[in-house]
């Protein structure tokens, strides 16, 4: 059901750069998908085929909600039946969404890291752009809105792939935003074929970070653009946290650098023309629990005696956003 839907995907690779990669990604998409036994696959596939039939009057990717269609092209009763198969997703962290009037008020709102960055990066329009740890591909689609020429995500959490599958049930076949199964370990060996590479919130996941920051190097074109978003802490050249266990809850978090530091690492892997274009703490109007997404989230991950330490002691989340060039 679901891979059917890659087709236009696959056609798409097929006219690019990326094109020795094709084999591999149609495999992927079969083997991480379907041979994954997910438990969730059939409820989702379940959802998928009961989304009503609709013909979206307006597609909006470049409005802080990603817009599939209007209210008046649904009756109210089969937009009952579309909330009900986007809510079996949940928990939605990335949006907003506007599903022909269906709002998906997510956990992150997403188009506030979106406005940070879009004035400070390389015009997107004809690139071929990777979105490593994309989620459900909510960034993937706003760069639709910058007319790229495919914008590929990759995540391994099905889930998230599957919420940016549901949006391809209404998208024209042409649109070219995308996210497949895949971890970046499960990439193919490398291609220097994508102008424009995004990590955002995965460096601090990255056991060894510069091999991230290499790898991504290895991706990238003659002049292409790394677009890095990752936790930062104060601190001089050389100095990075390492949380002793847990950071803000989050398991599985590694190295959080000064901006210092990191500018050092991204010189250190050969990166020129790096410029720091953002600093930003992280706000309870950015990040907060919401109908999509019922489970805890920043109110409860700082100390509720002191907001600007996380409940384990550390420095409250603070995101810098780095732009560099191969
Ligand atoms: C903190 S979220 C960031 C999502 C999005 N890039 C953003 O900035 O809002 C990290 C994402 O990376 C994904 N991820 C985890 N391990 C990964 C891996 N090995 N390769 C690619 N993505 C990974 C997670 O599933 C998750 O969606």
């Amino acid at each position: 059901m679901f891979n059917q839907i890659y087709q236009p995907l696959l056609d798409q690779i097929g006219n690019t750069d990326l094109h020795p990669w094709l084999d591999d990604i149609a495999r992927g998409i079969q083997d991480n998908l379907y041979a994954s036994n997910n438990g969730h696959l059939p409820g989702w596939i379940n959802s998928f085929e009961r989304m009503p039939q609709a013909l979206p009057s307006c597609l909006h990717y470049d409005q802080e909600a990603i817009t599939i269609g209007h209210p008046n092209d649904l009756p109210e009763d089969q937009r009952h039946v579309l909330k009900e198969c986007l809510g079996s997703l949940r928990p939605w962290r990335k949006g907003p969404w506007n599903y022909f009037g269906v709002e998906l008020d997510t956990e992150w709102r997403s188009n506030l890291k979106w406005d940070r960055l879009k004035n400070a990066i390389s015009p997107l329009q004809d690139r071929l752009v990777l979105d490593i740890g994309s989620g459900n591909g909510y960034y993937a689609y706003r760069m639709a809105g910058e007319r790229t020429k495919l914008a590929l995500g990759i995540d391994p959490y099905l889930l998230y792939v599957v919420q940016s599958l549901f949006a391809h049930r209404y998208l024209p076949e042409s649109v070219p935003s995308w996210v497949i199964p895949f971890s970046i370990e499960q990439l193919p060996e490398a291609i220097p074929a994508f102008n424009s590479v995004f990590s955002m919130g995965v460096l601090y996941h990255r056991r060894s970070p510069l091999d991230h920051l290499f790898e991504i190097r290895s991706l990238l074109a003659p002049e292409g653009e790394l677009i890095l978003e990752t936790l930062v802490v104060n601190g001089s050249e050389g100095y990075s946290l390492l949380p002793k266990g847990r950071y803000a809850k989050m398991r599985n978090t590694w190295f959080i650098p000064s901006c210092l530091t990191l500018e050092a690492w991204l010189k250190r892997c050969g990166y020129r023309g790096i410029n720091l274009v953002d600093v930003s703490s992280t706000t309870f109007e950015e990040q907060r629990s919401t109908e999509w997404m019922h489970f805890d989230s920043l109110r409860t991950f700082l100390d509720p005696k002191d907001p600007t330490k996380t409940i384990e002691g550390y420095p409250a989340p603070k995101r810098a956003i780095f732009v560099a060039s191969r």
